[in-house]
This record gives C-alpha cells, structure tokens and sequence, in this order.
C-alpha cells in the first residue's frame, strides 16, 4: 500500500477545529486501506508567535519541505494585532507559500444543489455552479519591494507596496488556467486592470500569445478585474476557468464562495511546479480564522474536508477515493444536515465535530 507524508499545519481560530475534522476524515481513509497516511503536526501562525515568537519555525517549514503535501488550516486574529508586522501570523503563511514555491492557487466554486437556496443569489443564478479561480500566489503586490512605511521631511507617513510580474510569472499561471479549461468546459476568462496597472499590459500581453501559440483550441475572453467581480454576482454561470493575479483572485474568490452559500464551502489547492514527476502542494479553506465564531463548534468544516479531497485528488493520485468524498459532501448536504452558516432560517444547525462526523457516515455508507 502506497505510503503518504503529511504535514498538518491547523493554525489558529477555527483553524484546528476545522483540521480536526479533515484528520478525523484521514484516518477513516487510511482505516479504508486507501493508504498509509503518516502524519505529523506543527504550529504555525499565532500559536507559532505564542510558543516559539515567529509564525513559521525553520522546522515547521523544513517538515513542509519533507511532506508530500500540507493541510493548513487558518492563521491570525485579534491576539497578535499588535505584533511587529514582519512576524504577524499571515507571514508564516506567505512564507509558505514563497519558499514551497506554490505559485498556482486554486480555487473551485461549486453550487452543491441542495445549497441553491443558502446562497445570496438567486436560486436559479447559482444552481449547477461549478467555476474555477485559479489565482497566482508568489508574486504581485504580496511580495514586490519596496514594501515600506517612510516618514517624510514634513512629518506624513508614505505607504508602497509594488506591483510587479514577469513574462515567467505569467506565463507558468495561464498555462496551468489553459491546462485545466481543456480538461473542464474549455474557457478561460483572464483578469486584470491593463487599464490603469503596467502588470495588467504584461498580463493581458502574455496570455494573448500563449494563447496564441499554445492554446488557440480553448475559447480565451479578457475581463477587466473590477467587471470580473459584477459579472460574478451578475451571472457566475457564464465564467469557467477564471485566472488572475494574487491580490484580484484573493478578492474575486471570497466573492465566488458566497455563491456557493457560505465562505464555509470553499477549499484550495496550492501548487508548485512538477519536477521529477512530483510538485510541492499546501491545502487550505479559502477562510480564516474566523474569530467571531472560533470555539464555539459552530464552524464548517467541509471547505477544510474539501481541501483534503484535493489532496487525494492531486497530491496523491487516489482520484476515486477524491471522488468518494466529493460524493459524501454531496450526500451529506442533499440529506440536510447543516452548520450554522449555511443553515437559513428554521433550520437545525448542527456544530463541526458532527458534520464531519455525518460525512464519515456517508463514507461508510454502501455506494448509491
Ligand atoms: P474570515 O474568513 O476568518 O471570516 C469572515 C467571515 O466568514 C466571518 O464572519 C466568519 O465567521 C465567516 N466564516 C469563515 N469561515 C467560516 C467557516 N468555516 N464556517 C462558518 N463561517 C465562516 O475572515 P476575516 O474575519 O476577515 O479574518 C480573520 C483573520 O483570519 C485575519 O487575521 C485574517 O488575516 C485571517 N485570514 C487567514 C486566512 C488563512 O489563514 N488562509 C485566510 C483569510 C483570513
Ligand atoms: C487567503 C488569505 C491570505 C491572502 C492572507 C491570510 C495572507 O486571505 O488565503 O485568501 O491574502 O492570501
Ligand atoms: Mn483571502
């Protein structure tokens, strides 16, 4: 049996609650026979400052490196507000993300059918949703310097933060976008504001002529980033694939979890380019920590759970065992159990622990 390494990184908030029901999920998995599934556990994020005074240890990040993939759950909160911004907990994040060179992030939106109605939309504009943000993650504003606050000689602050994208950079995201259009509904929908920002010229630029050259078979439409965002609330159906740059797919996506009824839903993948057959991946709900609702067991598990059905899907080549548990989430909402985020009015909710405990259920259950 196939032997897998995992690095759970649970974090802060709803961050280890939410991991706790992909561990619980795991092991059913392993329990299964799928495979061996070695995990280790580290801190990262406040509870990495409180134990250790940064947010990434040079161990935590060395056990990333060693793993075959990382589930993450979600970093920050009111507690390390004051901490100096270099160590605040969302840097042990990015330098994840950095130094596991996860460039490609993506991001599905699916409309599970018996969540039409928890949406903000209207039932009919969400119904059979099924959209795919892939958002760059290493580059852009996140990471360009100067990245500064300066006192000026008259006494006012100045902020920069900088912008800035390479052919490279381009061209790796949209070939990874392309890449998955041709296996889905063959569209891409490029983002970016080459109206105002130089990057967007580039991006714009770059994606014409890969596209050009390499990808003439899939349909290709350039959007403007901030019409993107109206489109998405306006009519998401029309999109497919969806690629754009670090800062407009961390905004477009929250956008596109709330079609799905609940930022609750939402997993991720990041990905780093495959070399020797093998790529580097982090897993993660597209949430955070959630501190208004963090210890209460009201959190929702399933985009954590979907993080994991990732993982299986694309870390660890187990595409049936991806696909079982895609059909319990299914499942386990057409049969109405609910958390409380996606619950509605008049409507029982029931807390983390037991939805992830309904979704083992489901995975025991005889296939339908
Ligand atoms: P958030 O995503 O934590 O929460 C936004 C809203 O969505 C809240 O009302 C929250 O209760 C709700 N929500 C989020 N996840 C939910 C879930 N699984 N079930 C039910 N409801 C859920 O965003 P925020 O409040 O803006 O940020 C809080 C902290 O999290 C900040 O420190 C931020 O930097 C951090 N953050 C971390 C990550 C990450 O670790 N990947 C992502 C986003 C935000
Ligand atoms: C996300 C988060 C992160 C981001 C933060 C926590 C650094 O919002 O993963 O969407 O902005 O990328
Ligand atoms: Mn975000």
């Amino acid at each position: 049996m196939a032997s897998y390494k995992i690095l759970l990184l649970p974090g802060d908030g709803i961050g280890p609650e939410v991991a706790h029901e992909a561990e619980k999920v795991l092991a059913w998995f392993g329990r299964a026979g799928l495979g061996t599934f070695e995990t280790e556990t580290d801190l990262v994020g406040g509870a990495a400052i409180d134990a250790h005074g940064v947010p990434l240890t040079e161990a935590a990040l060395g056990l990333a490196k060693a793993a075959d993939a990382v589930l993450f759950g979600a970093v920050g909160g009111p507690k390390w507000a004051g901490v100096p911004y270099a160590v605040r907990p969302e840097a042990g994040l990015l330098r994840l993300r950095k130094d596991l060179g996860l460039f490609a992030n993506l991001r599905p939106a699916i409309c599970y059918p018996a969540l039409a109605a928890a949406s903000s939309l209207k039932p009919e504009l969400v119904e059979g949703l099924d959209l795919m943000i892939v958002r760059e993650l290493t580059g852009g504003v996140y990471f360009g310097e100067p990245k500064e606050i300066v006192t000026l000689e008259d006494g006012q602050r100045r902020a920069v933060d900088t912008q800035i994208y390479t052919t490279g950079e381009i061209e790796r995201i949209a070939a990874v976008a392309f890449d998955l259009a041709r296996k889905r509904r063959n569209k891409v929908a490029s983002a970016e504001k080459h109206n105002v920002m130089k990057s967007g010229v580039l991006w714009k630029d770059v994606v014409t002529r890969l596209h050009a050259e390499h990808y003439a078979d899939v349909g290709l439409e350039h959007v403007l980033a901030d019409n993107c965002a109206m489109q998405l609330v306006r009519n998401p159906k029309q999109y497919d694939v969806v690629v754009t740059d670090n800062l407009f797919g961390d905004i477009l996506s929250d956008v596109a979890a709330m079609l799905t009824g609940s930022l609750g839903m939402l997993p991720s993948a990041s990905l780093g380019a495959v070399e020797n057959g093998t790529r580097r991946a982090l897993y993660e709900p597209v949430h955070g920590s959630a501190p208004d609702i963090a210890g209460q067991n009201a959190a929702n598990p399933l985009a954590m759970i979907g993080s994991l059905a990732m993982a299986l899907r694309y870390s660890f080549g187990l595409s049936d065992a991806a696909d079982r548990l895609d059909a319990a989430i299914t499942r386990t909402l057409a049969g109405g159990t609910r958390t409380r985020d996606i619950a509605g009015t008049g409507v029982n909710a029931v807390g983390t622990g037991e939805m992830g405990d309904a979704i083992i259920r489901e995975l025991e259950a005889p296939a339908h």
